[in-house]
């Protein structure tokens, strides 16, 4: 049978030691370049960076955005797609000392009135990057000035809305009084990609841009909005009188006047969404896709596709005590809708069949090993018994109500709360979803109490939804500062799964080291993760770490693992990964100084992998980002190219 012919996949590399350097380090035989970093001009005349360079909002807005996280390539031609594409990067955040380091730091960034000049500088610096890409005949990756694919969107660029949301009372601003269209995209996190072509960049932390000082809204309360002063302040910059006043104004949403058109109350209901951008044409304006529900979305990933059956996406939601989702389309997937690289056609129209319309669930894990997806639809059962949409308060067709008040109606409808969830990533063969856990400081021990507030978010870390909440068999352990795996495989229906405990993060010396992860293994706080198909129904699960946990971090900065994961198992509290198999988890890099190591993928032949050091306190020294700086130099996110000397695949 197929299943003797095949080779086993095993990883040919040797685990690397942990480091904490100012380089990123890889494997004997690996290169590690510097692609794209912050600051890189995507215009044709360029001035070249220097580490005094003053950074402007004009620059900004023809450079590469700051905090690189998640991020796809997208092929031109079949025929080149290992070395030419166009690469499609979130910009997470930023670090304002770096952003004014010639100036000496930011202006008033803890209170006062912000230059106008810095918020639009800052708000040109978040969003999403398109450059064009492509490697040289000696393996050099470099980025094509003035290419036509060379795109910035920020946190200004005007979105359309669409799905349920969209022209709906919720929606209607000063801006779009028909409720159509939104300004900017924010704190872009994790990523996804459509088997269309399109790119989706995932709003994750953006609740933090604003501020109400007076009467919130439910949902303002539940996702945290801040009360006192927004996480940059943009809300106090005046506006050009010469442009519309109400440029910085639109980030206080505080209601003052007697409807949605005298103040700016709807503006945070326009963040909170799944952004699709066609990376392939730069005159689409993005689309923010409603149906997809509305919270802290970490990523988007695929589900296993299968023609005639409806496209899946699965999302965390990254804060504390929060939900695992996903959504079902409507629609049956049509292979002649698949993507055309490089070929100009209306992919976002392809996008509109599939991502307007469907079933949003959250997800309930139980005891026994099994799950249940929760449908958030109007006449849902709660877990108390009423009509979903009656417990919320809403009309019987009030879908968009249910959307704009995600978070609650997954309470309502018994959801199980995480562990944080970060990205996920799907085996397109067998389907299995893996998702990271990354860790819950708010995880209280068993019989405990949970303890539900509203918009307790603080600024730094995600923190709202459930206080605490006490453990559960998904959450397994109290105070888990180390973070788990958890991978599930759907049932025959849309509504059943089974799933399991993967591996759990531990510092190789805890008394809770459930998966005996070693000194050449250990790892904590989970984040980036790819399931790297290699065909044969075999695959690389790469896992990217965004670690505080003092008992790993003490021996090791962030870093990137691998391991061929074993078909799901039987299910339940114990993990997959145990001291009997550790030896297969190895450690295949590790990042410089401060970053974490996110952003994943790797051309199609597997000669190139690429990933993102976000945050780094003091790199990159060159282009060669395994160099140490000898001196300071302003830190810089990148993208980073892992490439093996002889030419040959990544890790095997
Ligand atoms: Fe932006 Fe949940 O990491
Ligand atoms: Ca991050
Ligand atoms: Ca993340
Ligand atoms: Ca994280």
């Amino acid at each position: 049978s197929s299943v003797d012919q095949k080779t086993p996949l095993a990883l040919a590399f040797e685990s690397v030691r942990g480091s904490r350097t100012d380089a990123v380090v890889v494997p004997p035989g690996y290169t590690a370049q510097v692609l794209v970093p912050w600051g890189t001009s995507l215009a044709e005349e360029t001035q070249e960076w220097h580490d005094d360079l003053p950074m402007t909002a004009e620059r900004q807005a023809t450079s590469v955005g700051m905090h690189h996280d998640g991020m796809h390539g997208f092929a031109l031609d079949e025929s080149t797609a290992s070395r030419r594409f166009v690469l499609a990067l979130n910009n997470e955040y930023i670090d304002q000392q770096a952003l004014w380091a010639p100036e000496g730091g930011p202006t008033n960034a803890e209170e006062g009135v912000r230059p106008a000049e810095e918020s639009r500088t800052e708000i040109n610096a978040h969003g999403v990057t398109l450059v064009e890409v492509e490697a040289s005949a000696d393996g050099h990756w470099h980025h094509v000035p003035g290419s036509p694919y060379n795109r910035r969107l920020t946190s200004a660029s005007v979105m359309e809305l669409a799905g349920p949301v969209a022209g709906s009372d919720y929606v209607r601003t000063r801006f779009s009084p028909e409720g159509r269209l939104a300004r900017g995209t924010n704190n872009n996190c994790g990523n996804g990609f459509t088997p269309w072509g399109t790119y989706l960049a995932c709003e994750e932390n953006w609740p933090n841009i604003f501020v109400n000082t007076g009467e919130r809204f439910r949902d303002d309360a539940r996702i945290g909005i801040p009360t006192q002063r927004s996480r940059y302040g943009w809300e106090t910059s005046a506006g050009d009188s010469s442009e519309q006043n109400d440029e910085f104004a639109r980030f206080d949403i505080t209601p003052r006047g007697a409807d949605a058109r005298d103040d700016y109350r709807n503006e945070a209901r326009t963040f909170g969404y799944q952004v699709e951008i066609d990376p392939y044409d730069g005159s689409r304006r993005a689309v923010k896709r409603t149906a997809l529900g509305r919270f802290r979305h970490e990523g988007c990933w695929l589900g296993k596709l299968e023609p005639g059956k409806p496209v899946v996406f699965y999302s965390g939601h990254d804060a504390r005590n929060e939900y695992i989702y996903k959504f079902v389309s409507a629609a049956a997937w049509e292979p002649a809708d698949a993507n055309r690289p490089g070929e100009a056609y209306d992919r976002l129209t392809i996008g509109a069949k599939y991502l307007d319309h469907g079933v949003l669930y959250a997800a309930r894990f139980d005891a026994n090993g099994r799950g249940e997806w929760l449908p958030l639809t109007p006449e849902a059962q709660t877990v108390d018994g009423r009509r979903l949409h009656q417990a919320l308060g809403l009309a019987a067709d009030d879908l968009a109500g249910i959307i704009i008040n995600t978070c609650d109606a997954a309470d309502l409808m018994g959801a199980t709360p995480m562990d944080r969830p970060e990205w996920a990533s799907v085996d397109p063969a067998s389907g299995e979803v893996y998702i990271t856990l990354t860790n819950n400081s708010q995880r209280t021990g068993e019989g405990s109490e949970a303890t539900f507030t509203n918009g307790g978010g603080a600024v730094e870390e995600p923190g709202v939804g459930f206080a605490t909440a006490p453990t559960n068999p998904a959450n397994p352990r109290p105070d888990n500062g180390a973070g788990h795996i958890i991978r599930w495989r759907e049932g025959d229906g849309v509504t059943r799964f089974a799933w399991e405990v993967f591996v759990f993060g531990a510092a190789a010396a805890d008394s809770d080291n459930l998966s005996g992860l070693t000194e050449m293994n250990q790892f904590a706080s989970p984040d980036g993760l790819w399931y790297d198909d290699r065909g044969d129904g075999q695959g690389i699960l790469w896992i990217q770490t965004d670690n505080g946990y003092a008992g790993v971090a003490e021996h090791t900065n962030d870093q990137l693992l691998a391991v061929v994961p074993g078909a799901l198992g039987t299910g339940g509290e114990q993990a997959v990964m145990t001291a009997d198999n550790q030896q297969h988890l190895k450690r295949f890099a590790v990042g410089p100084n401060g970053c974490e190591v996110t952003g994943i993928f790797a051309t199609p032949d597997r000669t190139a992998l690429f990933i993102n050091i976000q945050h780094p306190g003091n790199w990159p020294a060159s282009e060669d980002a395994t160099e140490q700086a000898q001196g300071s130099v302003r830190p810089r996110a990148s993208t980073v190219v892992i490439q093996r000397q002889d030419g040959g695949q990544i890790a095997v």
